[in-house]
């Protein structure tokens, strides 16, 4: 097998050129090219390429049923698509403080329970420190932690274990390889190390990455091709949701969410998000109105805040939270130009209660309600909730998925909904089946 290595990457994205170039081509990112240095392991075997094995007839080979490693809870099993799968690596993603730690720790306590041993490589704190953080959280008897950033050492001890954790996969480093930790020679050549050890013993690898604020995976997003599956774990630090989702998954699907609630004792799975995001709703005031987004197999119904106060400047402010500001300014857009709704001369403030991110066109229909809610002062009807794409002209769409979402939306005691023409509609609920903007406004209680 012979392979030409590229000798130099760049240090943001991990692209890479034969020779120097003063700017990335791939990411723009100036003067980031570097020598690649070690994509050779120490064994000499070439990093990240399985060893050659004779062609087989695919018919031959029988599905796979992977063995799955349930962590026991129920919001970390289904975004993994039942478990962890032995002989794969899962990368946890997320900024510093969001709970990947805290969540590794009490997947480990659900893992030894039932009889599978569990390392936890702890490159960022001390023994001490885990072990106090375990006892706080309970539950952890005999999951061993090993503190140490060396990637020898680490696969010197990762014998005889189920599931091997590596916290984080940025401190981790080879002497054999260039660059500090954390550089992308290093983070890919620990992480190929790391991942060809789980493939050949079989075990469950989980490494934690830290991403930046621009929501790369430390700069580089070299992690993502050498992985089985990339987990993102989100949540405001001033908030105390935190929800988890798969960008790539070889083994499960890539829609499905996680909720849980940071705590005084740790994550707590929160199985019926509706519920919590609902929970504080103030009805009958004006500006609320509630929508219902798809995650996955579950529907999440959710509120949606406006406010709007009047600014007689050139640049009236628009602020969303949880939502994309472009959006706000769209529908904003059209409920000026379609609606007759004019928000030209006012300061336009959106969220989503409860800190959550609402990315779908499916909420559309519910932020035009509020915002117009907003500025007439008429408040959605408590019983409605509304769930449609709205398009430029100020046409209301259906989308995908509305009996789930119809459903969930019943099973919360909701009577009626508006929706961009659709069918499938579950039973003890009115719906308004409405083509265009001006027919769901006709909703607003009018005093
Ligand atoms: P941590 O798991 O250390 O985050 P990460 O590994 O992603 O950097 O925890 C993040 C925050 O969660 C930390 O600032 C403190 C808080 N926290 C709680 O509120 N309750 C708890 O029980 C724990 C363990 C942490
Ligand atoms: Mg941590």
């Amino acid at each position: 097998m012979s392979v030409a290595r590229a000798p130099m990457s760049c240090s943001e994205c991990g692209y890479q050129a034969s020779q120097w170039r003063g700017r990335c081509p791939q990411c723009g990112a100036w003067d980031s090219f570097v020598k690649e240095g070690g994509l050779r392991a120490a064994g000499g075997a070439v990093v990240g390429l399985p060893t050659a094995a004779p062609p087989v007839a695919l018919a031959s080979i029988e599905a796979a049923a992977h063995d799955r490693l349930a962590t026991g809870m129920g919001e970390f099993d289904r975004v993994l698509g039942g478990g962890l799968v032995r002989g794969s690596v899962v990368l946890l993603a997320g900024e510093p403080g969001a709970g990947k730690s805290t969540l590794c720790l009490q997947a480990a306590a659900g893992l030894e329970a039932k009889g599978l041993r569990v390392l936890l490589v702890c490159g960022e704190e001390s023994v001490d420190q885990v072990a106090a953080r375990a006892r706080r959280l309970g539950g952890i008897r005999t999951t061993q932690a090993f503190s140490g950033t060396r990637i020898d050492e680490v696969l010197s001890h990762a014998e005889g274990f189920d599931v091997v954790v590596v916290d984080s996969i940025q401190t981790m480093s080879d002497p054999d390889l260039t660059g500090e930790p954390g550089s992308v020679t290093q983070v890919r050549g620990c992480a190929s190390a790391l991942a060809r050890h789980a493939r050949d013993s079989s075990v469950a690898l989980l490494l934690v990455g830290h991403v930046t604020k621009d929501g790369a995976i430390a700069g580089p997003r070299v992690l993502e091709h050498l992985v089985d599956a990339v987990l993102t774990f989100e949540g405001d630090r001033g908030q105390s949701l935190r929800t988890l989702r798969s960008a790539k998954n070889r083994f499960g699907g890539t829609a499905e969410l996680g909720v849980f609630e940071m705590k005084a004792r740790g994550l707590v799975e929160v199985a019926d998000a509706s519920r919590l995001f609902l929970a504080d709703r103030h009805v009958g005031v004006p500006g609320s109105a509630v929508g219902c987004l798809l995650e996955g197999r579950r529907a999440v119904a959710l509120e949606i805040q406006s406010l709007v106060a009047p600014n007689d400047g050139p640049h009236p402010r628009r602020v969303a939270h949880g939502l994309e500001r472009e959006r706000l300014e769209v529908l904003a857009a059209v409920l000026q130009q379609r609606a007759h709704i004019d928000l030209s001369k006012s300061d336009v403030f959106v969220r989503v209660a409860g800190g959550f991110r609402a990315d779908e066109p499916a909420v559309d229909l519910a932020l035009a309600l509020a915002l117009a809610s907003s500025v007439t002062g008429a408040p959605v009807p408590p019983d409605l909730v509304a769930i449609g794409e709205v398009g430029l002209a100020g046409d209301v769409r259906a989308v995908p998925g509305i009996g789930t979402r119809l459903g969930e939306c019943a099973r919360l005691g909701f009577r009626r909904a508006v929706v961009g023409r659709s069918a499938s509609v579950p039973d003890g609920m009115k719906v308004h089946a409405v083509a265009e903007l001006g027919d769901a406004l006709g909703l607003l209680v009018r005093a």
